[in-house]
C-alpha cells in the first residue's frame, strides 16, 4: 500500500526564470513548509527558518554521513569533514579552521585581487560577456591554486578541470561530471605527492599540515581520507561562487543606484556582500539524513529519509528577515542569515569567500563605469541557485 506521508507537495525540476524559484518557496513557507516530492527517489524540504536551523543544530538526529545534497551526487568515498558528523568530524575541522583566520586572510588578500584582476581586466576591456563563462566559473580555481600552493604544472591542471567539472555539474552532464570528478581525486593525489616530496612548515600549508597530523591515538590521519578533504575542498569552495557572483551583477545591473552607492563608497562592500549572500543564497540547500522518526510540523519523517534544509528559502523568511525580498544594507539581524549553513559543518572557509566575494565586486565596480545586462540569464537547478550564464555589457572605467 502507498505511504500517504509521501505526498508529492513540489516539483524541484521546473525550468526557472531569475525570480521564479524564489517566488515558489514564499508560497511554499506558507501553504507547505514542510514538503515532500517523489523527484530524485523521494526527499523532504523544509522552508522555514526555524526549522531549517533547528535541524542544522542536532547533528545527533539529522545525520550528514549518509547524503549530504539531493539529488545525491557522491558517487566516490567519504570526504571529510562534511560527510562526517562529530566525534570523527572534529579532527579534520581543528586542521582546517586555523588557515582560515584574520591574519591568514590578510596575508592571502594580495594573491586574490591579483588572480581576480587577471581575469576581470580583460572582460571589462572587451566590454562585457557572459560574465560566468569568462570570469566565475574560473575564480575560484584560480584562487584554489595559490591557497594550496602549487606549482604552475598542477595549478594549470586544477585551473582547467575546476572549470569543466563546474560546467559539467550546471549542465547535469552526469558522464562528465563522473570523468572530472575522478580527475579531481587525481589532481588531489598530486598535491598530496608534492608535498609529500616537498614539505612545507604545516602552519603555513594545509596538505602538509594533515600530512603533519596525529589523531588522538597518535597515529597519522588515513590517507584516503585526507585525499577526501583535499578533493572535498576543491569542490565545495568552488561552486557557490561560481552561481553567485552572477546573480550579484544581475541585480547590480536592475539596480544603478546601488551601484552608484557602492562605487561612491567602497566600505559598504562586505555589508553589501553578506546582504547578497542572504539575497541570493547559492547552495539552495545541502541535505541531512534522519536518524529516527521525527515530527515536524505535524508531519511525519520516517527514519533514512533524506532532508533538504532549503536554505535559499530560510533566508527570505519574512518572519525572520522582513521585506525579505528586498536588498537592505545592513539589516539588523542579518547575522542570522544560513548561507553558509550552521552549526558543526558551517562553512569553514566562509572567511575566504567574504573576502573573495568583496574584491570581486571592488574589482568590478571600481574597473566600470556602468553594468547593464544584456540578454536573459541561465539559471542553475538543485542543490544550487544562481546563474549559469549572466550576459553583461559592462562600459569600462575611463
Ligand atoms: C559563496 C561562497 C560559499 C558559500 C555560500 C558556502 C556555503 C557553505 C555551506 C552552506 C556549507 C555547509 C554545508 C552543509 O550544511 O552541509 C559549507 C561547508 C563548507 N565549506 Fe563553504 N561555502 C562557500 C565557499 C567556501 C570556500 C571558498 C571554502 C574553502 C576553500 C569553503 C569550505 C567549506 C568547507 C570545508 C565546508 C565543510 C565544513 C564542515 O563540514 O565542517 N566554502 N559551505
Amino acid at each position: 500500500m502507498a505511504d500517504e506521508r509521501l505526498t508529492d507537495d513540489f516539483n524541484p525540476l521546473p525550468p526557472e526564470t531569475f525570480t521564479s524559484a524564489h517566488e515558489t518557496f514564499a508560497e511554499m513557507r506558507q501553504t507547505c513548509p514542510v514538503a515532500h516530492t517523489s523527484a530524485w527517489n523521494g526527499f523532504w524540504a523544509l522552508l522555514r527558518h526555524e526549522d531549517v536551523s533547528a535541524v542544522l543544530k542536532d547533528y545527533q538526529t539529522y545525520t550528514t554521513m549518509v547524503q549530504n545534497v539531493v539529488p545525491r551526487v557522491a558517487f566516490t568515498g567519504r570526504r571529510p569533514p562534511l560527510h562526517l558528523d562529530p566525534p570523527e568530524h572534529t579532527v579534520y575541522r581543528r586542521i582546517l579552521v586555523p588557515f582560515f583566520t584574520p591574519e591568514k586572510m590578510a596575508r592571502f588578500e594580495p594573491a586574490v585581487r591579483r588572480v581576480t584582476v587577471e581575469l576581470l581586466q580583460p572582460f571589462i576591456a572587451a566590454g562585457g560577456g557572459d560574465i560566468c563563462a569568462e570570469f566565475t566559473h574560473r575564480l575560484p580555481g584560480y584562487v584554489f591554486a595559490e591557497f594550496f600552493n602549487l606549482s604552475t604544472q598542477l595549478s594549470m591542471a586544477i585551473r582547467e578541470v575546476t572549470r569543466l567539472y563546474d560546467l559539467a555539474l550546471q549542465e547535469a552532464d552526469d558522464q562528465l561530471v563522473k570523468q572530472t570528478s575522478l580527475q579531481l581525486y587525481d589532481l588531489a593525489r598530486g598535491i598530496i605527492e608534492l608535498r609529500k616530496a616537498e614539505p612545507m612548515d604545516p602552519a603555513e600549508d594545509m596538505t602538509s599540515a594533515f600530512l603533519a597530523a596525529r589523531d588522538s591515538n597518535g597515529e597519522p590521519l588515513p590517507e584516503a581520507m585526507i585525499l577526501g578533504t583535499i578533493r572535498q575542498l576543491i569542490v565545495v569552495g568552488m561552486i557557490a561562487p561560481s552561481v553567485f557572483i552572477g546573480s550579484v551583477a544581475i541585480h547590480l545591473s536592475e539596480h544603478p543606484q546601488v551601484q552608484a552607492q557602492l562605487r561612491g563608497d567602497r566600505s559598504l562592500i562586505p555589508a553589501a556582500v553578506e546582504e547578497y549572500l542572504r539575497l541570493f543564497t547559492p547552495y539552495r540547500g545541502f541535505a541531512r539524513t534522519a536518524t529516527r522518526d521525527v515530527v515536524i510540523r505535524g508531519r511525519t519523517i520516517k527514519k533514512d529519509e533524506p532532508i533538504a534544509l532549503v536554505y535559499a528559502s530560510a533566508n527570505r523568511d519574512e518572519s525572520v528577515f522582513p521585506d525579505g525580498d528586498q536588498f537592505i544594507l545592513n539589516r539588523p539581524n542579518l547575522k542570522q542569515h544560513v548561507a553558509f549553513g550552521g552549526g558543526p559543518h558551517q562553512c569553514a572557509g566562509a572567511p575566504l569567500a567574504r573576502m573573495m566575494l568583496a574584491i570581486t565586486l571592488e574589482e568590478l565596480l571600481g574597473r566600470s563605469r556602468h553594468i547593464e545586462v544584456s540578454g536573459p540569464p541561465r539559471m542553475t537547478g538543485w542543490p544550487e541557485w544562481g546563474t549559469l550564464s549572466a550576459p553583461l555589457r559592462i562600459v569600462p572605467a575611463s
